[in-house]
C-alpha cells in the first residue's frame, strides 16, 4: 500500500466515526430547545408544517388556491376537517366550516359542480355556509372565524 492510499484510507475511517457523533449533537440541541424555557401555562405548538400567528390564526392555503378551486379543503386541520369558501355575500369576506356532518359524523366533501358540500354517507347537503340543503342531517356545520392576509387564507380553531 503506497502512501496516498493510506493517507486515503485514515481520512474516509474519521470521517465515518466523527459522523455519527455530529449527528446525535446537534439531534439532541434542537429537539430540547424549544421546551427548555417554555412556561408551563404557554400555549401549545402548532402542528408541524402550520405557520405560528400570535392572532390564533393558521394559514391554510392562498387565495390563489381558494379561488382556482372554489374551496380550499384541510382534513388535518387541528379542530377538525376544514372547507373554507368565499362568502357569496360579500367576495371579499370568508366561510370556513367544520366539514363533519351531525347526522352520524360522516366528512361531508365539497362539490364544485354543484357548489354544496355533499356527505358521502347518507346524502345530506350543506351550503357553503355551513347551513343544510338537503336532510337527513338536522344541524348545520359548525362555522370557524376566516380571513384574507395578503395572499394567504386565514382560520382560527
Ligand atoms: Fe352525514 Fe349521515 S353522516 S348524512
Amino acid at each position: 500500500m503506497d502512501r496516498r492510499t493510506f493517507m486515503s484510507w485514515v481520512g474516509l475511517g474519521f470521517v465515518a466515526t466523527s459522523l455519527p457523533v455530529a449527528i446525535a449533537a446537534c439531534s439532541s440541541d434542537t429537539a430540547e430547545s424549544p421546551t427548555a424555557d417554555a412556561p408551563a401555562d404557554a400555549p401549545p405548538p402548532p402542528p408541524p408544517g402550520a405557520p405560528a400567528r400570535e392572532d390564533g390564526f393558521v394559514e391554510v392555503g392562498t387565495v390563489a388556491d381558494l379561488d382556482a378551486n372554489g374551496a380550499i379543503a384541510d382534513k388535518d386541520f387541528s379542530a377538525g376537517p376544514l372547507s373554507v369558501f368565499r362568502d357569496p355575500a360579500n367576495s371579499e369576506a370568508l366561510i370556513a366550516v367544520n366539514a363533519t356532518c351531525a347526522h352520524q359524523g360522516c366528512v361531508a366533501d365539497w362539490s364544485k359542480d354543484a357548489s354544496l358540500l355533499i356527505c358521502p354517507c347518507h346524502g345530506s347537503k350543506f351550503n357553503p355556509d355551513g347551513s343544510i340543503d338537503t336532510g337527513p342531517v338536522e344541524k348545520p356545520l359548525d362555522v370557524f372565524e376566516a380571513k384574507i392576509d395578503g395572499e394567504a387564507v386565514l382560520v382560527k380553531a
